[in-house]
């Protein structure tokens, strides 16, 4: 294994599990890869306590409950996400001693088939393997004029432990980092622009729900310049400049580069194996994730497909069962992906823009969270469920959500999408009252024209 991020480290383990002598290689002192360490769980860290401080100083008077001395410790904040991310890392220590896969610090490089460089600060050894599965991520994309100083203007990493709140925060991207992390940091009271290319947000997760998550998001205070190219950013004294074709340039004291990401390839030993790199720098798989070179295979945001930590999962375990067992299969279309903003945005299957393109027939059932009664409890009343069905069969093609715990209703969605279930299947199954879940099957009502509270 090359990587120990969520692919590779359950990469590793399910191999330990399936009999396999397992060794994995990580460069970084803590193992869980960019979504322990600095992406997901740091992020979601901050985005709790950003959340409840907003809550504390602009929700909670409508419960009854006031507050007068309301002050934001961000040390203790950014304290408080450190310990969650070394929890957690210590946690997939452990997890490799319980399944004794052997952990090797240092660089990986392979020098061929079944070998493999581990080159640390102290020394460089030579591994040998049947099998080498890189699992080696992402890393922020680059754009050519943007000088980042991991101080000023920064990638999410940076973003993560600014240890003041920027004054003017500017994002560069209206995707998931930009959203998140421009929620946090304009929570705790940064003013923030986010500056988007394209003339919508969150390209890619259906086309209304993310219109409506915008405006919420104007509420909460973010601005949004749509169809606004980023030419360049660079620090000036205190401040920074950012250019954006055909605007005025922008002064702010911190700049949040958030364009994407690309597959982290780099000193990877390629160029002592037949593998090609694909034009947009990813590493050419089969189904079975296999390179083209014998005992090589790729995982995760280093191959094709979403970045996202739980692909790039279920791809390690069916990589490996396919090595071990000779099966091993990834359902795409049941991998869903959420935003953690406040509300929650999650999606999973097709989009309606994409059943259209392609002339699926489809029918629609929407059940907004207004009407339903734990979201009415919870006073999260934002947002509404949708579910796309072939108009046929009624199988369920996707579901789009924005709302309160989106995050963890989606799943529901994802069983259902990879149980091949139809809406009626959803609408049969009793749910519990009062919870949220219940709008998932007012939703599956509605996809006849059936729910009972709308
Ligand atoms: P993204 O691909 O989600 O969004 C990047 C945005 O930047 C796009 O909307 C693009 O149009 C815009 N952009 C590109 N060049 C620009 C320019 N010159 N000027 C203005 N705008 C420009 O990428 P992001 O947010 O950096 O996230 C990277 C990856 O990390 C994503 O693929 C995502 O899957 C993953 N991620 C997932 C999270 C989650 O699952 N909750 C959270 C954070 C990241």
């Amino acid at each position: 294994m090359i990587g120990s991020g969520p692919g590779g480290y359950v990469a590793a383990i399910r191999a330990a599990q399936l009999g396999l002598n397992v060794g994995c290689i990580e460069k970084e002192p803590a193992l869980g890869g960019t979504c322990l360490r600095v992406g997901c769980i740091p992020s979601k860290a901050l985005l709790e306590s950003s959340e409840r401080y907003r809550e504390a100083k602009e929700k909670l008077s409508a419960h009854g409950i006031g507050i007068s001395d309301l002050r934001l410790d961000l040390a203790t904040m950014l304290k408080r996400k450190e310990q969650v991310v070394s929890t957690l890392t210590k946690g997939v220590e452990a997890l490799f001693k319980k399944n004794k896969i052997t952990r090797y610090l240092g660089h990986g490089r392979i020098l061929g088939a079944g070998r493999v460089e581990v080159t640390s600060s102290k020394e460089a050894n030579e591994l040998k393997a049947r099998n080498i599965l890189i699992a080696t991520g992402s890393k922020p994309a680059a754009l050519p004029g943007i000088a980042l100083d991991g101080q000023r203007i920064v990638t999410s990493t940076e973003a993560l432990s600014f240890n003041e709140v920027p004054n003017h925060l500017v994002v560069i991207g209206a995707g998931y980092i930009g959203l998140e992390l421009g929620s946090v940091w304009a929570r705790l009271g940064a003013k923030v622009t986010v500056l988007e290319y394209l003339d919508r947000v969150l390209f890619g997760l259906d086309a209304e729900i993310a219109a409506e998550a915008k405006k919420i998001f104007e509420k909460q205070g973010l601005e949004f310049r749509l169809k606004s190219k980023v030419l360049a950013a660079r620090v000036e004294g205190n401040q920074c400049r950012v250019e954006v074709e055909g605007q005025e340039a922008i002064q702010c004291d911190r700049v949040l580069m958030a364009v994407g990401r690309g597959p982290n390839t780099d000193q990877l030993g390629l160029e002592n194996t037949n593998i090609e790199l694909h034009q947009k720098g990813f590493i050419p798989v089969n189904e079975k994730f296999a390179t083209n070179t014998d005992g090589i295979y790729a995982i995760g945001d280093v191959i094709a497909g979403p970045m996202l930590a739980h692909k790039a999962e279920e791809e390690g375990v069916a990589c490996i069962e396919g090595i071990v067992t000779g099966h091993g299969h990834v359902n795409y279309d049941a991998i869903a992906a959420v935003v953690y903003t406040h509300p929650e945005i999650a999606s999973v299957g097709k989009t309606e823009e994409h059943l259209k393109a392609t002339g699926t027939d489809y029918r629609k059932g929407v059940f907004p969270f207004r009407a339903n009664g734990r979201a009415r409890t919870l006073g999260q009343v934002e947002g509404w469920i949708a579910i796309l069905a072939d108009a046929k069969t009624d199988r369920i093609l996707g579901v789009h959500m924005l709302g309160p715990h989106a995050g963890d209703l989606i799943n529901e969605a994802a069983t259902a999408i990879s149980f091949g279930a139809s809406s009626e299947d959803l609408a049969r199954t009793c749910h519990v009252h009062p919870t949220l879940g219940e709008a998932m099957r007012e939703a599956a009502l509605a996809v006849s024209g059936r729910a009972i509270h709308f």
